[in-house]
């Protein structure tokens, strides 16, 4: 496992840089990342490149054993660059132009910037592509964070007409399939289209308020958005890729955007890589984003080039709470039980200057080493330890599908806004599953459903029929699948199928939907719930498909107008079961209801008595034994009950009976064979 930090070599004096490094050298990390938002010294004027700053650094950590992850610097065009080609700069949805004088200010369709890109990334492709010291590559920083992954330039308004018209061919085309009719939109050419001015992009503001535009537009908009954003990125990584055969990837922000599609656009980097700040005083760290990471490229190992480091300032002024003692070195864990093969902390030591003076680092301003630093050493050697157990597969049997226009068609007309939101309802399916011993993978609609037992397609409210046959094979090859409230209501032209709900579905499902409301607190109903011999009962909540059909109703409603009539549907559909659940249900329930479905599909449960936040993780190695990554964020001592002897990977020592782990500790088990 690659382990270590961020590192700002630019910014030190000469004795700040000595005494950094010695202690980065001491600390046993082995990996670094340097470079992304130093363009003004590796390019000072244009065409005149220096690397004879960060060589030096580069050599002198890499033969003590740390190599670098180079980044390309194109989050921070420097200052010579805006004042030749001021339309470079960034336009956001208000039509305001971000000004030089922060970072990502740049339209990434600019044909000037896209060049000066492909330049700096060759320049250092050329230069590090086969430096012995070197891990990899980085492009960019963060794409899209902190709002810049909408631009509304002039230039990409055109190229979004063109966008359009390439893949529509006519207006007469466009009109139809978008509903230009309502609201008298047909438009008579596509130079008339405009950038819609309202966005969901994470951290931005409303333009206009109460404005409300086309849905088709405004789906079309974040695919074009996201696709521009792609086109931006593999021209770097071209340039990178003509000199080096070290991994390139870009530092995603996981699941806090919606700004680009990462299942697409990470399709030709070699790694899914992500950026990751948990809360970690006294809580559990999910690990959904983990899981999410694993399946953007069908289970192979991702990276996290950035996660926290610790509390104390940061950014808009609230400040961070410290970790717990322990929290550092549990988290780094996680990431290393779910999947991850580099995980770097942000950042080295504190910055006394600059948008992020004085914020959180695993060393003070001053330089001296404290706990966080010894705690990151422990890790280290931790790592490598636990190194011949990170081979180990996963063997879930379970996935959750995610679907980005699902996701943005969500964000453009929420349901039950802020009460449902999509990501979080499939983090909650994925933690109640994980709450009761069943690991699941998160994977996109492309991805190969055959080897899981049971599906849970999360409210797929756009789906297209080549999805929704892909269900139906699954289902009748023998696989199980749940769907919930929202599915297969609209196109992927983001209109509504004009068929019975769920659209070309019913056969599948058993089921027609009949009425459809949001919940709320005050329209909330209880539903009887009988999954095989038990029985309970349950509060609605989200969202309500109220449903018909011929399929066994194994949740009917008890009370109010809709008593008797079913939500909860089991159908069998060739060799497979496929279940509708019409309602959100409260946790418990929720929880009961993945357990019996699960079952239904034979899926294996981990072998420990769940626990409160304890997380666990199963691997498997290559001779067959299981692995488990015993994780505690429960805050005090368990003890946990065993089934069988264990091999304690950690403490190299048998353990039988039962294991305790402290608070805010762990255990790494193997099957003993
Ligand atoms: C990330 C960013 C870093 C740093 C960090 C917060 O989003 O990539 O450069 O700003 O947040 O300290």
């Amino acid at each position: 496992m690659l382990y270590g930090v961020s590192y700002y070599p630019e910014h030190k004096t000469p004795e700040d840089l000595e005494h950094d490094l010695e202690l980065l050298i001491q600390s046993g990390i082995n990996t670094v990342r340097m470079g992304e938002f130093a363009w003004c010294r590796w390019e000072p004027k244009e065409g005149e490149f220096h690397f004879e700053w960060m060589d030096p650094v580069v050599e002198r950590l890499g033969k003590a054993g740390i190599r670098t992850i180079i980044c390309t610097p194109t989050a921070c065009p420097p200052a010579w660059m805006i004042e030749k080609h001021p339309d470079i700069l960034y336009t956001d949805n208000r039509g305001v132009v971000r000004p030089f004088g922060g970072r990502r200010h740049y339209c990434y369709n600019n044909p000037a910037y896209r060049e000066y890109s492909r330049i700096i990334a060759e320049k250092l492709g050329e230069h590090y592509g086969a430096n012995p010291y070197v891990a990899g590559f980085q492009i960019d920083n963060e794409p899209a964070q902190e709002g810049t992954g909408r631009c509304h330039c002039a230039r990409c308004n055109v190229k979004f007409q063109n966008y359009l018209k390439n893949k529509y061919g006519t207006i007469e085309e466009f009109n139809r399939r978008s509903g230009g009719i309502f609201w008298s939109q047909e438009y008579t050419g596509f130079h008339q289209i405009n950038i819609p001015v309202n966005t969901i992009e994470a951290g931005a503001m409303e333009s206009i308020k109460n404005y409300y535009e086309n849905p088709t537009v405004r789906l079309e908009f974040e695919r074009f958005a996201s696709d521009c954003q792609i086109e931006y990125q593999n021209i770097q990584e071209e340039a990178l890729r003509k000199y080096t055969s070290y991994p390139v990837t870009t530092n995603a922000t996981g699941l806090a955007t919606n700004s680009i599609d990462y299942y697409k656009s990470t399709k030709t980097l070699d790694r899914y890589a992500f950026d990751l700040y948990p809360e970690m005083r006294d809580a559990e760290i999910s690990s959904f984003p983990y899981a999410f990471a694993r399946g953007v490229k069908d289970g192979a190992p991702f990276w996290v080039l950035e996660f926290n480091s610790g509390g104390g300032h940061r950014f808009g002024g609230s400040g961070r709470r410290q970790p717990n003692p322990g929290a550092l070195k549990l988290a780094v864990l996680q990431s290393y039980a779910q999947g991850a093969d580099m995980m770097l902390h942000f950042q080295f030591r504190t910055f006394p200057f600059g948008a992020e003076q004085l914020n959180y680092a695993i060393v003070d301003m001053d330089g001296v080493p404290r706990r966080r630093y010894y705690e990151m050493q422990e890790t280290a050697a931790l790592l490598k330890k636990l190194a011949p157990y990170q081979p180990a597969k996963f063997a879930n049997e379970v996935a959750i599908l995610l679907d980005y226009d699902v996701h943005w068609a969500l964000r453009i007309k929420p349901v039950n806004d802020p009460e449902y939101h999509y990501l979080n309802f499939a983090e909650k399916v994925y933690r109640l599953l994980e709450a009761q011993g069943i690991g699941a993978d998160v994977v996109s609609y492309d991805a190969d459903l055959y080897k899981y037992k049971t599906v849970i397609l999360p409210s797929a409210i756009v789906l297209p029929g080549r999805y929704r046959d892909k269900l139906k094979d699954y289902v009748a090859r023998g696989g199980h699948l749940m769907a919930t409230f929202l599915t297969s209501v609209k196109n992927e032209d983001n209109v509504g199928y004009t068929e019975t709900l769920p659209a070309g579905l019913t056969d599948l499902f058993g089921v027609t939907v009949e009425e459809v409301e949001p919940i709320f607190s005050n329209n909330r109903a209880n539903v009887k719930l009988t999954l095989g011999a038990e029985e309970m009962t349950a509060r609605d909540r989200d969202w309500c498909d109220l449903l018909g059909g011929e399929a066994d109703m194994i949740g009917v409603y008890t009370d109010s107008y809709k008593a008797g009539s079913g939500i909860v549907s089991a159908h069998t559909y060739g060799q497979g079961r496929a279940y509708y659940m019409g309602a959100g249900l409260e946790d418990e329930a929720l929880r009961e209801l993945l357990g019996y479905i699960c079952d239904g599909a034979s899926v294996e449960r981990n072998p420990f008595p769940p626990v409160d936040r304890v997380q666990v993780s199963r691997r498997v190695m290559e001779d067959g034994s299981s692995l488990y990554y015993l994780l505690n964020f429960s805050g005090r001592e368990v003890e946990i009950p065993l089934d069988r002897v264990y091999t304690d990977c950690v403490k190299d020592a048998q353990v039988d009976g039962s294991i305790s782990i402290p608070a805010v500790g762990f255990a790494v088990l193997r099957e003993t064979v």
